[in-house]
């Protein structure tokens, strides 16, 4: 190479180091200082701590906006969002992360169009997206086009769900329309204190209803993980819910495509569990946590639990079991008495549909009265939203196992997914009971005329509740009708799970043709 050329070719990598450098500033020293004291970290450094040292490769590096006169002059290093892909655990992933520091990391035309390009590479090459949200939202200087730029966002949110995961994490403010992008993903996780979303803010709120609401109690992370369910997930800061999305993604495929990793252990297969005794009373009104029953029985007592603040009633979340990555849908007698409402329902279709799209197994522990009675459940549409629950079991093609842990009764009997809504293998505790309802219900109904006629109702009443309970309350009836495959000893619980799911690995199971489903909304 001659000395001219050496030069020429010197002059043209330092203009490149340059303006990258540029684009690694982002908004400069003093807005990054700002972020930090906000208790959030940048952009970058955000990156940085969700994947594998040194994996990230960056993408779009040099895109710039492309403006408008209001535009005009304005720098936008890196067009406010770095995008690219790396590693968790040695498995790639795609990502992009709102820059804050730049134009507070507003979403015109072309940072919409590099989330965009990140997305569709994470669906030709079969990998999940991550999004790092912090932003101002609609770039206002942009005006159509960066609605524009959103739609092209939201429009691959939907095409692109089932297809590979979508995972979102609020590190900042997320408002206006903008917060459905991540409504549309499969996960969102929240930054305690420090993000928020909501569609019309504090402001506007005031003006048309007179609320006075803080930014906090309108769309903070606890209000949207215990009130709204928007969100699946909170912690205390950026870097406690980047490890979270590290720990959420070890339970997911890279695209539906394949098999969710396994995930060895040295916990045995057939470990006996006989502390479940302890844990779940004889004594059917006696509350108990499903929690520590799940925890009990999967591989190391590790279990991720999804929305655990939200519509307590129901338990959902991912564990092992033989080292195989599993879905877990429980009632929970400690809330509500475990019965089913309009919040439990959605939370429980929503997460089985995120396993079946995944392929993931699910395994249900059932304990349920029923779904929960009251004027206010009717009037709200439990018949609309329960429906969700028995769609979404019945449309689930992975393997699926139902453990009966107590009671099973009535229409909830069915929503736990029973064997003829197309449970594979159905198991039962001999402390369990499955019946159209409660002894004291059904006896008071059966019995009426006699309980009424008699000289000594309320004895007689007692007596017919007891002669019930004997001749129904227990699993023997269902099992003796073919309903339940087993029943079996709790202490055996982990090895008779881990066995049904080796041999349903093999499950193939296709729907009759059809457009899509109709579910109920
Ligand atoms: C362009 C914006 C911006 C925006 C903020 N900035 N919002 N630039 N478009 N939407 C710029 C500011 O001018 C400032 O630039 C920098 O970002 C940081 O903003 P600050 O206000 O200084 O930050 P902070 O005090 O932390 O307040 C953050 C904020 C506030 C609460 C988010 O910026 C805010 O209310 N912004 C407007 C939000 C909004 O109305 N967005 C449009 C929503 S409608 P300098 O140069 O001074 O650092 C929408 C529709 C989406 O999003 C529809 C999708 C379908």
């Amino acid at each position: 190479m001659s000395d001219d050329t050496l030069a020429w070719m010197n002059e043209l990598t330092a203009e490149m180091e340059e303006r990258r450098k540029r684009v690694e500033a982002g908004g400069g020293a003093e807005r990054a200082r700002k972020q930090h004291e906000a208790g959030k970290l940048t952009a970058r450094e955000r990156i940085e701590a969700l994947l594998d040292e040194g994996s990230f490769v960056e993408l779009g590096v040099f895109v710039e906006h492309r403006g408008g006169d209001l535009m005009d002059g304005v720098e936008a290093p890196g067009e406010g969002v770095v995008t690219g892909y790396g590693t968790v655990d040695g498995r790639t992933v795609f990502v992009f992360s709102q820059d804050f520091t730049v134009l507070g990391g507003s979403l015109g035309k072309m940072h919409g169009g590099k989330i965009a390009a990140v997305m569709d590479l994470a669906v030709r090459t079969g990998a999940p997206v991550i999004g790092l949200n912090d932003s101002a939202g609609a770039r206002i200087q942009e005006g159509v086009d960066s609605l524009s730029g959103y739609g092209e966002v939201f429009y691959r949110n939907a095409v692109y769900s089932g297809v590979v995961p979508q995972i979102s994490a609020i590190l900042g403010p997320c408002a206006g329309g903008a917060v459905y992008s991540p409504a549309l993903t499969d996960f969102v996780l929240m930054a305690r204190g420090t993000s928020y979303m909501f569609i019309t803010g504090p402001e506007v709120i005031r003006s048309v209803t007179k609320e006075d609401v803080t930014f906090e109690e309108l769309g903070g992370a606890d209000v949207h993980n215990r009130t709204s369910g928007v969100a699946h997930l909170e912690a205390e800061d950026d870097e406690a819910v980047l490890a979270m999305i590290r720990q959420l993604l070890a339970y997911l495929p890279q695209s539906a495509k394949e098999a969710p990793p396994r995930r060895p252990s040295r916990d045995p297969d057939d470990r006996e569990t006989p502390e479940l005794l302890n844990i779940v009373h004889p004594d059917q009104r006696r509350p108990y946590p499903m929690t520590e029953v799940v925890k009990a029985v999967v591989d190391d007592g590790t279990f991720l639990e999804i929305q655990p603040e939200f519509a307590k009633n129901i338990v959902v979340g991912f564990a092992h079991l033989g080292g195989q990555s599993v879905g877990i849908v429980a009632n929970n007698p400690r809330h509500l008495a475990g019965t089913l409402n309009i919040d439990a329902s959605d939370k429980a279709a929503r997460f089985i549909r995120t396993c079946d799209a995944f392929n993931i197994p699910l395994v249900t522990f059932v304990d349920v009265t029923g779904f929960l009675p009251g004027v206010a459940q009717e009037h709200a549409g439990i018949i609309r939203h329960g429906a969700k629950m028995l769609y979404a079991y019945a449309e689930a093609t992975v393997p699926k196992i139902t453990l009966i842990v107590r009671k099973s009764y009535g229409g909830a009997y069915l929503a736990m997914n029973s064997r003829d809504m197309g449970s594979d293998v159905v198991l039962a505790w001999p402390t369990s009971a499955v019946a159209v309802m409660g002894a004291e219900g059904a006896a008071n109904i059966i019995y009426r005329r006699e309980i009424q006629s008699s000289s000594h109702p309320e004895a007689t009443r007692a007596q017919r509740i007891e002669e019930y309970r004997r001749r129904f309350d227990n699993p023997y009836v269902a099992a003796g009708l073919g309903y339940i495959d087993d029943v079996i000893d709790p202490k055996d619980t982990r090895r008779h799970l881990i066995r049904h799911l080796r041999m349903l690995e093999g499950k193939e199971k296709t729907l009759p043709f059809k457009k899509h489903g109709n579910m109920p909304l």
